[in-house]
């Protein structure tokens, strides 16, 4: 069935009435991993320590019914429900700190690079190297991510001077799904001939918006950085990926929320603050978004002329394995091994918009010439993104 498909464009973008001058390939991508990183072990130790401080100092108030007392994290739990083991943080001794339990950073002078610069760069440079990339040669940088360091001047644009980079660069937030909707986006301009390389970065620090003292979802996120370099067929290297098709869809929902903005200041310490941060009904999420994800990817494929059970591999957003599971169960019409549907989960965590390119960027330079994939991201919004790909020589 494979050979039926061609170039598509984007079906939010049918190429009706306009003349479709590029075709859009990934060349490269790219990964920075921080170094430090924190085992469910040690996350529930300390999570474990603060519930032991905070029941003590309120042990009257709690005994009187005015202050509900905390529940005890358990690794079990974490790993049963989520499948995550371990997540990479960019600071990882005040987040263990039962009195801290938060990310802490040295505020940097506007002279010096900001944090989601100076990580978006490093993966950035490993997917030019991998291109061959003379970063003059690049067009646009779009920094696609769930949470921005700052209102302005765009993450992009400083990402964008610190490589060398001419053209322009903008910001770009859809949560989870940022880098397929970013990816999407720069396929666009290259489709339309506006571009010939487009660098889509996402450095994800997660662990400034995960609320670290929440039991239900504090063993989430980590941080990482992925960069994506999307091209030209005309103008990419040998052994890049050919953009199939790409589509996106938004469906709103409460269900996952971050309340931070810049006329709402976070406080994490603040009690009753806590929607300032991450929160989510996260069974409400695991029911609505599955269906949501497996349809749009059946659909995709039907109008790609594509069998989805011959998708050599599937490279889902790490959020939850036994979501994936589900998703690739629907799609391929078995239970997905870790070859067809490769996870990061228990060594990254949930990294956001990042996920399904890290498990990409680690899981497919053994696929053969002609095979087919799909890169998927789903999350707050609801927001979803496929990007089928095909290997080329
Ligand atoms: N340790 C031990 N027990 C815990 C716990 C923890 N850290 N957190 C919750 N529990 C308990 C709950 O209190 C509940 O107990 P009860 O049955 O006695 O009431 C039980 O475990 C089940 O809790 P629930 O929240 O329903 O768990 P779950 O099986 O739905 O798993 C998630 C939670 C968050 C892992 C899961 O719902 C999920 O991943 N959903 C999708 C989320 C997602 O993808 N979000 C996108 C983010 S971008």
């Amino acid at each position: 069935m494979q050979d039926t498909i061609t170039n598509e464009p984007s079906s939010q973008n049918s190429g009706e009435g306009v003349a479709l001058i590029g075709r859009p390939v990934i060349s490269a991508t790219g990964l920075f991993t921080p170094t430090e990183s924190i085992t469910n072990e040690e996350l529930v130790a300390s999570f474990n320590e603060f519930v032991d401080c905070h029941n003590a100092e309120n042990a009257e108030a709690i005994e009187a019914g005015d202050v509900e007392a905390l529940t005890y994290s358990s690794v079990e739990f974490i790993e049963k429900a989520s499948g995550i083991k371990a997540r990479h943080v960019m600071t990882k001794e005040p987040i263990l700190n039962p009195d801290i339990m938060a990310p802490r950073f040295e505020e940097r002078s506007n002279d010096e690079q900001s944090m989601m610069c100076e990580i978006g760069v490093k993966a950035a440079r490993q997917a030019l190297e991998r291109a061959g990339r003379d970063p003059k040669d690049v067009d646009a940088v779009l920094c696609a991510a769930s949470n921005m360091e700052r209102g302005y001047p765009a993450m992009a644009i400083e990402i964008q001077q610190a490589l060398g980079i001419e053209g322009f660069g903008f910001d770009m937030n859809v949560a989870c799904s940022s880098a397929t909707f970013g990816i999407q986006t720069a396929a666009d301009y290259v489709r339309a001939g506006n571009a010939k390389s487009v660098l889509v970065v996402s450095p994800e620090i997660t662990s400034g918006h995960l609320n670290w003292r929440d039991r239900d979802s504090h063993f989430i996120f980590g941080d990482v950085a992925t960069a994506v370099l999307v091209e030209d067929a005309a103008r990419a290297p040998a052994n890049h990926w050919e953009i199939l098709s790409t589509k996106l869809k938004t469906v709103f929902s409460n269900n996952i929320r971050n309340n931070f903005g810049f006329l709402n200041r976070a406080t994490p310490e603040g009690v009753g603050k806590a929607d300032k941060l991450f929160v989510q009904e996260g069974r409400k999420v695991f029911k609505e978004v599955v269906p949501m994800v497996a349809d749009m990817i059946i659909e995709e494929a039907k109008r790609l002329r594509m069998d989805p059970k011959t998708l050599r591999r599937l490279w889902l957003h790490q959020a939850n394995a036994g979501m994936n599971r589900l998703i690739s169960q629907r799609v391929l019409g078995h239970e997905a091994n870790d070859d067809e549907s490769p996870t990061v989960l228990d060594t990254y965590g949930n990294t956001s918009s990042a996920g399904s390119i890290i498990a990409f960027h680690l899981n497919s330079e053994d696929l053969d010439v002609g095979d087919t994939g799909l890169i998927c991201s789903f999350g707050a919004g609801y927001s979803a993104g496929t990007v089928f790909v095909r290997k080329i020589a």
